[in-house]
């Protein structure tokens, strides 16, 4: 069979590097623009395969799927995340994913939505007595507070505050220790290694408590279903059931996937409505007219297909998982390209966003692309905010639901205005603002 040369990126391999780590979006995006998009980038110790091609990602992710398992950066997430789905593979993946897929599908968003509501109902009138916000910073408050509240629900009290600071300095712990060999050796002796470990034995000490005490709540005490019912519902399963470990990698797991990547989907959207009344005034009229009280679940993204748009065009802008890691597991041939075994695949899914060959104006925000069914004719794989094939986030419904429920609820009661217009993307573990996005609000 003939194959295609993979044409090479950047400069050597020395200059790559300084590229990479110095401005790594720009660095591929501009790589994929200039050359194609499947290319090769030499970094000197590993060459990576970048993909922006919807048919090869197609290939990798659904079609052969099989013939990959998730790159070694999946892997830094097992210190924290243990056997967490995001990084479990082989039967481990399959066991725990065919036990939490029922609670995430479309239908049973209902049964944690009233928690997701209620809490951003308290999260709005904590944000009445604001004039100025850092819209990243309160995204991510509101978002790991929605985690907390469908996890463990409304009867327990949670330092929400110290879980942030743990999980934030924990995952950029574990990311520098992988990139930067420095860090690594010297975290050993300037303390960075015993906090980490002080807390990671915090968020096994609060997430064992908490579960110990559900299992022993009597049934009349319980209230409302959470997603820690679901996980001590599966201890409980006759078919290789899940220990309290396995629970406690699935709860720091949601925590780690759920709550940065809603975030920054949800401050590039809001900074984006800022800067586009026309859709901004088209959301408000939609949501005035259609969000009515006894609207809920993912009946929510139905009633309100604009806001649903909106979120969907910020994801395709700023994808919070901006790459997807892959390494074949032999030598493979997709869509007459050749890439070795063990070598190294990012799916450039910021790329495959704003691939020029399949999206009209890729760097402009319009929703409308995704709104009427405009979008029925695209690739299947020329869009994919949650990934594709049987690793395809768990959580898509859930985020959709978050993510229409909390623009609905912002831009019914606020008015936003942005200090600085000026709103750019850098790309760390997820997608995420170069710099403070500072907001004015009012009431509407
Ligand atoms: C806008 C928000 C979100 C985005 C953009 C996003 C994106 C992604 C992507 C691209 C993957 C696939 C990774 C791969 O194939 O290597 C993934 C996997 C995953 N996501 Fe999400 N996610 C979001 C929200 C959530 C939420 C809210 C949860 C949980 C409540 C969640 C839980 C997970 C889990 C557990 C996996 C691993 C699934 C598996 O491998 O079986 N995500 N996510």
């Amino acid at each position: 069979m003939s194959t295609n040369q993979i044409p090479t990126a950047g400069k050597n391999w020395f200059s790559n590097i300084q590229s990479l780590s110095n401005n790594t979006l720009d660095f591929l995006m501009d790589a994929s623009r200039d050359k194609g998009d499947v290319i090769k980038i030499n970094t000197g110790i590993k060459t990576i395969y970048l993909i922006s091609c919807p048919k090869v990602t197609e290939e990798i992710l659904v079609k052969q799927q099989k013939s990959f398992k998730k790159s070694e950066a999946y892997e830094i997430l097992k210190e924290l995340g243990g056997d967490g789905l995001i990084s479990a593979e082989g039967e481990t993946w399959k066991r725990k994913r065919v036990k939490m897929n029922p609670a995430f599908q479309k239908n049973a968003i209902k049964n944690i939505f009233e928690e997701m509501e209620e809490c951003v109902d308290e999260f709005i009138i904590d944000l009445q007595s604001k004039k100025q916000i850092d819209l990243d910073r309160t995204m991510m408050d509101i978002t790991l507070k929605i985690i907390l509240r469908t996890m463990f629900g409304n009867q327990v009290q949670i330092d929400s505050e110290k879980i942030y600071e743990d999980l934030t300095f924990s995952l950029e712990h574990i990311i520098k220790k992988f990139w930067n060999p420095f860090y690594a050796l010297s975290a050993n002796w300037n303390g960075k290694n015993k906090s980490f470990e002080e807390s990671r034995q915090r968020f096994d000490d609060i997430i064992f408590k908490l579960t110990n005490e559900r299992i022993n709540m009597p049934e009349e005490e319980k209230g409302r279903y959470n997603l820690l019912d679901m996980l001590i519902g599966a201890m409980n399963d006759e078919d290789k059931p899940f220990s309290l470990k396995d629970v406690r990698d699935e709860v720091i797991t949601t925590m780690i996937a759920g709550h940065e990547t809603t975030a920054s989907a949800l401050s590039f959207t809001l900074a984006e409505l800022c800067k586009h009344p026309e859709h901004l005034s088209k959301a408000i009229e939609e949501i005035d007219t259609n969000y009515t009280d006894n609207v809920s679940g993912y009946q929510l993204t139905e009633k309100l297909p604009f806001v649903k748009a909106i979120f969907e065009e910020g994801l395709r802008m700023y994808p919070s998982a901006w790459s997807i890691g892959r390494i074949p597991l032999e030598n493979v041939e997709a869509s007459n390209f050749s890439f070795p075994k063990g070598s190294d695949i990012a799916i450039f899914i910021s790329g495959l966003h704003r691939n020029s060959t399949y999206w009209k104006k890729p760097d402009t925000f319009d929703p409308y692309r995704f709104y009427n069914g405009d979008n029925k004719d695209m690739h299947k794989c020329q869009y994919v905010p949650f990934g594709a094939g049987s690793r395809k986030c768990i959580g898509n419904h859930f985020a959709m639901a978050e993510g229409v429920l909390l623009l609905a609820k912002m831009l019914k009661n606020f008015n936003l205005e942005l200090v600085d217009k000026n709103v750019n993307a850098k790309a760390v573990l997820t997608l995420r603002p170069t710099q403070i996005i500072r907001a004015n609000i009012s009431a509407r």
